[in-house]
């Protein structure tokens, strides 16, 4: 039986943090046994918000190290980057015929946008959607594994492909959210506003870069209390965060000790902090190691991105070839 298709894509604009591990990296790869996996660096997208290159080349050197630090295969999946993939181009360019200016006006994140960049509103930002359901569509893929701010361009992709569908004949099926675990860990921001970040608070989230000091010092900082005032008190969410964090990288018996402080109202959360760091510390060192050493092999680098960018081409120019089949786009 064939593998199903999973594709997912990440801007490589900021740092990998703990959240994008735990909520992104940790699932990928336990998808990719099981499923045919595309997982591509979205350079393309980053520059509707960030014209300036300069950086780039260094940013997607370091999305793919990363990622293979966190224990992608590109032996298993097909891990490339975006522009070396011209098809999608070419995708993109037909499905634009399919998308309406009011529609693409409408969508939030156009908005949001549009509010920090009023200066630079251009067509690329507008028809972000567009090159995201290209992005999946090239694949034909079934299964995208996204947060929820990215749903509604998924709903976006959907809509496209039937319009496709509709007017070209069945060529694409409908991409879906998907998740491998049903329960994704959400980790909270240290101190305590919302999600880890890459752009907000720089101290209250940890990257896979941080070093160890720099580790110590974010969980020191992170947001605490006075401590419960009653015996099997509610955790306030802040709290929740650093006793979860501490599951995911402590040993059991440690969380057991801590819990059972916090519930007989004797926790002592300098204590805890220590011990989560160190254990922290501990758990990103070889993440952090691997993706730098990486980084260092451009040898290696430049194999990994040309044989990924081989196996995407594969599929994505055997879908072109429908596309332009069923268009009638072949002379
Ligand atoms: N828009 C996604 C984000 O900002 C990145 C992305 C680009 C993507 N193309 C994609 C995600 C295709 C999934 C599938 O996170």
């Amino acid at each position: 039986m064939q593998k199903e298709v999973v594709l997912s894509g990440i801007r490589p604009t900021g740092f990998l943090h703990l959240g994008n591990y735990f909520g992104a990296m940790r699932n990928y790869v336990r998808m990719q046994d099981e499923f045919n996996c595309y997982f591509f660096v979205a350079d393309w997208h980053s520059l509707t918000t960030h014209p300036d290159t300069k950086a780039l080349k260094a940013s997607v050197h370091r999305v793919i190290a990363e990622n293979i630090a966190c224990g992608l295969d590109p032996e298993k999946v097909s891990l490339y980057v975006q522009s070396d993939v011209p098809e999608i181009a070419e995708l993109y360019l037909y499905l634009n015929m399919l998308a309406y200016k009011g529609e693409l006006e409408k969508v939030p994140t156009f908005k949001d946008k549009v509010r920090l960049q009023p200066d630079n509103v251009n067509a690329g930002l507008l028809t972000y959607p567009v090159l995201m359901a290209a992005d999946i569509l090239i694949h034909r893929a079934v299964k995208v594994p996204v947060g929820k701010d990215q749903e509604q361009h998924l709903e976006m992709a959907r809509n496209f492909a039937d319009r496709f569908n509709h007017r070209y004949g069945e060529v694409f099926p409908q991409p879906r959210p998907f998740n491998f675990s049903n329960n994704l860990v959400k980790i909270l921001s240290l101190d305590g506003n919302g999600k880890m970040s890459k752009s907000e608070n720089q101290m209250a989230t940890i990257y896979l870069s941080d070093d160890d000091e720099l580790i110590r010092k974010k969980i020191k900082k992170a947001k605490t209390d006075e401590g419960p005032s009653h015996d099997n008190a509610e955790k306030p969410d802040y709290i929740q965060n650093l006793f979860t964090l501490m599951e995911l990288v402590s040993t059991k018996e440690v969380v057991e000790k801590f819990e059972a402080d916090y519930n007989q109202c004797n926790i002592r959360y300098g204590d805890m902090k220590k011990q989560l760091a160190e254990d922290m510390a501990i758990f990103i060192k070889p993440i952090r190691e691997k993706a730098a050493t990486i980084q260092n092999d451009n040898a290696y680098l430049q194999k990994i991105m040309r044989e990924g960018a081989e196996k995407a081409r594969v599929s994505a120019k055997a879908t072109i070839n429908v596309v332009r089949e069923s268009m009638g786009v072949k002379y």
